[in-house]
């Protein structure tokens, strides 16, 4: 059991609405297991999905405020909806004014289309995310940067990350809403042969979304994707790599109450955990 794990500065911060960004964690440890983390979960102001681009950029500011106090050189944004509407601005915007502008912001989606020249064969791309992401035409926007012949269609599920939230992941009901969405995806592109899960709850659908997914398409997942690339950046970025501490740590805060969070995380990790409240804005 991780239990009031402190770690001191120098931790890797890893921030989303809720439980999601736990997916992206647990990529980073299994492939970055040396470092030291601090998961922030804004629980009790989740979904950020549904939430106006004003609303989600404040509130992922303050988390990564938050977050630097605690004394974390770099922050991922383990969670598509605030890499969509707030990592730009917060990287051209707020960082060059903040005391250390040294201090490093980086988000999910640009790693993920990254790697889609290597699965992709049909150039036909699906994209699932909250309706905050798809709205955001931030997937359609880096894969035109990256491989301009491709043909993006993205679906918002509105209802997935609620079902993950409240528990129902693994329930019956669930397989109606996750059958739909992929349903109403392949009518509108039925050559897509790779769907990225662009929110990162959604892994936790995954038995039921393989289930329901053609044969043959590949699902893209962002833990790995987003350790790999992280790895890569402590690479070409020494002085960055140098600023983290290597007890291979992880506190857990939440703005919820601790013992829900806790409770809910340890399903979410499958291994025990202790998680502190702590308040933003
Ligand atoms: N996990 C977040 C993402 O990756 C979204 C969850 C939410 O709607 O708050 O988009």
């Amino acid at each position: 059991m991780e239990t009031e794990n402190k770690v001191g500065k120098g931790a890797i911060g890893v921030f989303d609405s809720g439980y999601g960004g736990l997916t992206i964690l647990e990529g980073l440890r299994r492939q970055l297991p040396q470092y030291d983390y601090i998961y922030l979960g804004d629980n009790a102001r989740a979904p950020y999905g549904v939430r106006s681009f004003e609303i989600v950029y404040r509130f992922t500011l303050e988390a990564v405020q938050y977050l630097f106090d605690a004394g974390c050189p770099l922050v991922i944004l383990g969670c598509n909806t605030a890499s969509a509407k707030a990592l730009r601005s917060i990287q051209q915007n707020d960082l060059p004014k903040m005391e250390d502008p040294s201090r490093r912001v980086l988000g999910v989606i640009r790693p993920t289309v990254e790697r889609l020249g290597e699965i992709s064969r049909t150039g036909h791309i699906g994209v699932f995310g909250t309706p905050g992401t798809i709205a955001s035409q931030s997937y359609d926007m880096e894969v035109a940067k990256l491989y301009p012949e491709y043909t993006v269609t993205g679906h918002a599920c509105p209802m997935w990350v609620p079902l993950v939230e409240n528990r129902e992941a693994a329930s019956a009901g669930a397989d109606y809403f996750v059958k739909q969405e992929i349903e109403r995806l392949f009518a509108a592109d039925p050559q897509i042969d790779t769907v990225i899960l662009g929110c990162t709850h959604y892994p936790l659908l995954l038995n039921k979304i393989r289930r329901y997914m053609p044969k043959g398409v590949e699902i893209v997942l962002q833990g790995e994707i987003t350790a790999t690339s992280l790895a890569d950046y402590l690479n070409r970025h020494p002085e960055m790599e140098r600023r983290l501490t290597r007890g291979g740590g992880c506190e857990y805060l939440t703005t919820e109450n601790a013992e829900r969070f806790s409770g809910m995380a340890s399903v979410f990790l499958s291994t025990e955990i202790s998680a502190r409240h702590i308040q933003l804005g």
